[in-house]
């Protein structure tokens, strides 16, 4: 099949439906890719790129479909990886001795994975040009690392269309070419997962690389990458985009990710999470167990984020090996401009704490205080990492802040509220709860409470226990004392256990 690109261009790829996988396991793909091969045939006929090795034999026989193989006059490799020079086999099997223009470090990684190095290898550097006839040229690029020492992009004059690669790609499938005919938010989606896995480490290359080439001043049309959609429509967007994302790009974002051997740092987590909304319900905090999340969509968080918080038990007296594959990713990743800071539970030794602070300054964060609570933390120490998120937001603020009740106000502030008039503004568990738990807050808070209140308040969502109305979902029956509830009891808001409750009294 070929897609019509402009004018005698046609793009000769191969979309990948199912795709899962990209370098090994690490990169995981949620809406498949193309490998985008395409062929110009003006007075020349040239290949650019061809298609990942797995389809070798699908691309040749589509190509023989489409034309003559030995009307080839030359094949452009953009850039060695498999990806894209998967089929120079198969295809050089029939029209050996066809000339491959690439840069110097393209040949060493072509002929290091396929071992031909009898191959008509033209080496070509920036600025070098090949005459396709009909008044048309196309010019060559270096960009090495984007994505590998030897990536080039080749612009073809006249038709003015930027051949990019990587650079500007997206692992994205879908039939349509175009960005203009494709879903807009999950287009965006990918363009920022693409960039934030794979081209992060190397931002300040991308902005000198963009620079460059604007300094050329030459039009440009389209960008056709090597990955996912062709930008026709204001094909400039995505080098914008790239130049904003390459400057230490960064939201009002917190990211937090833990790994827990028994619960007790995710409730750390979520309490600091609460506490950084408690005096900012204006920043995104998105909370993530890096055993059960998407690990690529983790890191698309934390590129997004101006902070940084991670978690772990202490295990052996290191951190848990997720975390630490975590961190040397992060650090791989060159993140800047972001701010860190390590939490976590404990039984005998902290060593977890610590070592993820050490591993977030090498990485280049500027790291806050840690916290540790030992064991399972109770209605104290989960005050304390509350008051912990609290004073992270202040920190990390982007923006002046209102002043918020300081935490050990808190409780009682939740105690009093409901002894007030709703409409009045002495209600500060309102302005506390925006989240979904509100409705259940509410819904229990509805009970009058005195002095010999025997209801108790989750210390984490606010979500009160009123034994006169017990918890029917855990077959707790109406009656049923605090004292009386199992110990299998767990939160019906955050599915914390019992010892997140204090009393709810004044
Ligand atoms: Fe799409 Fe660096 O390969």
């Amino acid at each position: 099949m070929t897609i019509h690109v402009k004018n005698n261009i046609h793009w000769v790829g191969q979309r990948d439906w199912e795709v899962q996988d990209f370098h090994g396991t690490e990169y995981k793909m949620t809406r498949g890719t193309s490998y985008n091969s395409y062929l110009i045939r003006e007075e020349k006929t040239v290949l650019i790129d061809t298609v990942d090795h797995r389809f070798s034999h699908q691309f040749v026989q589509n190509l023989e479909m489409e034309i003559d193989l030995k009307t080839i006059d030359f094949i452009v490799m953009n850039h060695a990886e498999e990806d894209h020079s998967g089929a120079l086999t198969a295809l050089l099997e029939k029209i050996p001795g066809t000339p491959i223009y690439c840069t110097e470090a393209a040949v060493d990684s072509i002929v290091g994975h396929y071992h031909h190095p009898e191959w008509n290898f033209k080496i070509v550097k920036t600025g070098d040009s090949v005459d396709i006839g009909n008044g048309k040229k196309l010019i060559f690029i270096e960009a090495p690392m984007l994505h590998w020492p030897d990536s080039m992009m080749t612009y073809m004059t006249e038709d003015a269309v930027l051949f990019s690669n990587d650079a500007f790609g997206q692992h994205y499938c879908d039939e349509h070419l175009f960005n203009d005919e494709v879903d807009q938010n999950e287009l965006k989606e990918q363009c920022l997962r693409y960039y934030a896995n794979i081209l992060t480490p190397f931002s300040s290359l991308v902005t000198a690389k963009i620079h460059e080439v604007l300094s050329f001043n030459v039009p440009v049309d389209m960008i056709a990458t090597s990955h996912g959609i062709v930008w026709r429509d204001n094909p400039t967007q995505i080098i914008h985009q790239y130049l904003e994302w390459a400057d230490s790009y960064q939201e009002d974002k917190i990211t937090i990710f833990y790994d827990s051997m028994s619960n007790n740092t995710r409730m750390m987590a979520d309490a600091i999470a609460q506490g950084i909304h408690d005096v900012d319900p204006g920043v995104a905090v998105k909370v993530f167990n890096v055993s059960k999340h998407d690990k690529n969509e983790i890191l698309s968080h934390t590129f997004r984020s101006k902070g940084l918080l991670v978690g772990s038990s202490t295990m052996n007296n290191v951190m848990m090996p997720k975390i630490a594959g975590m961190l040397e990713e992060i650090t791989g990743l060159r993140f800047k401009g972001k701010k860190a800071a390590a939490f976590g539970s404990y039984g005998w030794s902290g060593g977890a704490v610590d070592r993820i602070h050490t591993r977030l300054m090498d990485a280049g964060f500027e790291t806050a205080l840690s916290l540790k609570t030992k064991w399972r933390p109770d209605g104290n120490a989960m005050r304390e990492c509350r008051e912990h998120g609290r004073q992270i937001a202040k920190q990390w603020a982007l923006h002046p802040l209102a002043d918020a009740p300081a935490i050990n106000q808190f409780a009682k502030a939740i105690a009093k509220s409901d002894a007030v008039d709703e409409k009045t503004e002495a209600k500060p568990v309102a302005s506390l709860s925006e989240q979904p738990q509100q409705a259940a807050v509410a819904n229990n808070n509805d009970a009058e409470h005195d002095s010999d209140c025997q209801c108790m308040i989750c210390t984490v969502c606010n979500w009160v226990y009123d034994p006169a109305i017990g918890e029917p979902n855990q077959e707790i029956e109406p009656g049923t004392p605090w004292s009386d509830v199992p110990e299998y009891f767990l939160c019906p808001e955050c599915n914390l256990g019992k010892d997140v409750f204090i009393a709810h009294k004044v």
